[in-house]
């Protein structure tokens, strides 16, 4: 069962960001993608209708024999995990967005959060920072318009800079030292963040903890693949290909895929 592949899926191709952490960590693991860019951004449906995607998602990733599914989209994770977890037996990795980190070392007491409006919604998301953040300002930002312009290409347009500045001023304004990414799509705004914000504000995102914890999953199921073979990744989208392939350097094997 270890070398069967894991799973990965996001409304689109932000959780490409997440699979370049895991395949950086685990480089043996074979892997699968699903970018369900048709259905993106998930971002402003309501609970049921995220569920439901996530369940299709899981069981395509299922017939494809993988052995545990890391969803790669805070959104998802925060609706609809829960429901996964209760109605499948692999194992799950979640993605939430980073406040415990932000919340224990601000020292402005002001922290920003950008993510999508299912996500700020989210009880999950209240829970943990009722839990890790009580006593800080969290400046919660919804990141309207900004998962359409990445999945059309859009990702260094004039358009989503404006978008950003207007989302960062008030943060600003408020004095943060954190700027948490609560979407999985955000990670690809760094750059463009970076010359926005000045250099005392550190942005955080969840990237690295999501493959550590996938790491540490596989190896308490005795899942870790352990073969020396070269790993085979596979990427499937229902969208724009292009756009997928440019995010990924063109260094993989992208399919479409009507799903
Ligand atoms: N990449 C996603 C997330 O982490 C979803 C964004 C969206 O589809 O709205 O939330």
């Amino acid at each position: 069962m270890s070398n069967q592949p894991i799973g990965i899926f996001d409304s689109g191709i932000g959780g490409t960001s997440i699979f370049k952490e895991i395949h950086a960590l685990l480089p043996n693991e074979n892997c699968i993608y699903l970018a369900d860019s048709k259905n993106a951004p998930y971002g402003n449906k309501s609970k049921e209708e995220i569920i439901q995607l996530s369940i299709k998602n899981t069981e395509l990733l299922l017939k494809k024999e993988c052995k545990l599914i890391v969803v790669a989209c805070n959104t998802a994770t925060t609706n609809a995990i829960s429901y996964l977890r209760a109605h499948y037996q692999v194992p799950f990795i979640g993605i939430e967005p980073a406040i415990k980190p932000a919340a224990l070392n601000t020292k402005t007491n002001v922290v920003g959060i950008l993510a999508t409006q299912g996500t700020l919604s989210s009880q999950l998301f209240h829970k943990t920072s009722d839990l890790y953040a009580s006593g800080i300002e969290i400046i919660e930002k919804i990141g309207e318009g900004i998962v359409p312009l990445i999945e059309n290409g859009k990702l260094e347009s004039q358009e989503m800079k404006s978008l950003l500045k207007g989302y960062i001023e008030p943060m600003l304004q408020a004095n943060i030292d954190y700027l948490v990414l609560g979407c999985t799509h955000y990670p690809y705004l760094i750059p463009l963040l970076e010359d926005l914000l000045p250099k005392h504000v550190k942005i955080i995102d969840s990237g690295l903890a999501v493959a550590k914890q996938t790491k540490a999953v596989l190896d308490n199921n005795k899942l870790l693949n352990t073969s020396s073979n070269k790993s085979s990744i596979k990427f499937f989208s229902n969208g724009e290909l292009s756009v997928l392939n440019s995010i990924l350097s063109n260094a993989f094997d992208t399919n479409y895929l009507n799903f």
